[in-house]
């Protein structure tokens, strides 16, 4: 699976997000491969009633719906998403409100994609079951070294550590993934799949990328 993170970036904003998801449905359609998108909140509408592939939203707040303000419940998006980030580096979350919201994407039959930055936290919210956990070193976040060359022995040190806790949890990893190579790489060290923004959303051609991209699995 190849999950497109569309962040805050200006590229992938409104029209262009729509642009940017419609080019991951053709290039998941033509190569058969799983391509999941994380659009922006407000184009999360925007983009899933235009698509057919998965879409995910990039954050939701640990709150029920009620008298708050400014807040992203999960009761909001499950119209337009099937599932949803948690706990990104640029977004972190204590890990009370991660469990909290692991077992209520469970209950509302989203799929939970928590993120984590090192082995330790990997293998402490695979306690919790989420669908997939996202190992993501941050500072190789949207940098040109991909996280399967600069730090290989994390990814696999995660896999092997998360499925011994909890076999039922896929492990992604991310962080300056940009090729095909990079891609086939994260599977040969046991990972589902790949969590990248930068290689796609700011690529020139971001077809050609994601075209490179699906080309490692
Ligand atoms: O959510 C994916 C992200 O954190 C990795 O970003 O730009 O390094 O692919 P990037």
């Amino acid at each position: 699976m190849i999950v497109v993170n569309f962040k805050a970036c200006v590229e992938s904003l409104g029209k262009k997000g729509l642009t940017l998801a419609k080019i991951c449905e053709k290039v998941a359609q033509e190569s058969k491969k799983e391509i999941v998108v994380c659009p922006q909140t407000p184009d999360l509408c925007l983009v899933s009633k235009e698509v057919s592939i998965p879409v995910f939203s990039q954050h939701i707040d640990p709150v029920d719906p009620g008298s708050r303000t400014g807040h992203i419940t999960l009761e909001s998006v499950r119209s337009y998403a099937t599932g949803t980030l948690i706990n990104h580096s640029e977004k972190r979350m204590k890990i009370a409100d991660i469990e909290y919201l692991v077992k209520k994407c469970r209950n509302f039959g989203l799929t939970s994609i928590v993120c984590t930055n090192n082995i330790e936290v990997s293998m402490a919210c695979s306690l919790l079951t989420p669908d997939y956990i996202a190992i993501e070193p941050p500072e190789l976040i949207g940098g040109d070294i991909s996280v399967t060359s600069a730090s290989p022995e994390i990814v696999e040190d995660s896999v092997k550590k998360i499925k011994k806790i909890n076999p039922r949890v896929k492990v992604l990893c991310g962080a300056g993934v940009k090729t095909g190579k990079d891609v086939k790489k994260a599977l040969e060290l046991g990972t589902e799949g790949v969590l990248l923004a930068s290689g796609v959303v700011k690529a020139e051609d971001p077809e050609k990328a994601l075209r490179d991209l699906v080309s490692g699995i």
